[in-house]
């Protein structure tokens, strides 16, 4: 089984940013740690500050690997483009995030993914990576 995680901007600068919300462990050493868990999977990863790439990521893999786990951070409450690109592509994808997106401001509790998405983790810190990459399995 191939699953890819996206990360949308802001998200390199994890274990760095805004500790209190989104923890101060870096996504590489996390990603690391799933890699060894989940043996039996290909788990490949992605990051982009840039709009443009992660749809052409979403491009590139959403016709060929078994499931995305797409954080798309603030790109998620903004882009339509990003949100036609998981309608048009064949793999399921299921969205993500850190925090709990509805217990912050009102402008993150738009989501232009979550229609077309096969589900939405969010508010378990890193956890709700592993609870999507489980929702494949
Ligand atoms: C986030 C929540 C978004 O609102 C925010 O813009 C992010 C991260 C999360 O994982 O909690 O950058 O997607």
């Amino acid at each position: 089984m191939k699953l890819v995680i996206i990360n949308g901007p802001n998200l390199n600068l994890l274990g760095k940013r805004e500790p209190e919300v989104y923890g101060s462990d870096s996504f590489e050493d996390f990603l690391k740690s799933l890699q060894e868990k989940y043996t039996n999977i290909s788990l490949d990863y992605f990051q982009s500050n840039i709009e443009g790439e992660i749809i052409d990521k979403l491009h590139e893999v959403g016709f060929e690997s078994d499931g995305i786990v797409l954080n798309a951070a603030a790109y998620t409450h903004t882009s339509v483009g990003i949100g036609d690109a998981v309608k048009a592509i064949e793999t399921a994808v299921v969205e993500v995030h850190i925090s709990n997106v509805h217990s912050r401001e009102d402008f993150r509790h738009k989501s232009f993914i979550a229609a077309n998405a096969k589900g939405v983790i969010f508010g378990f810190g890193l956890k709700s990576y592993e609870l999507a990459i489980e929702s494949f399995l």
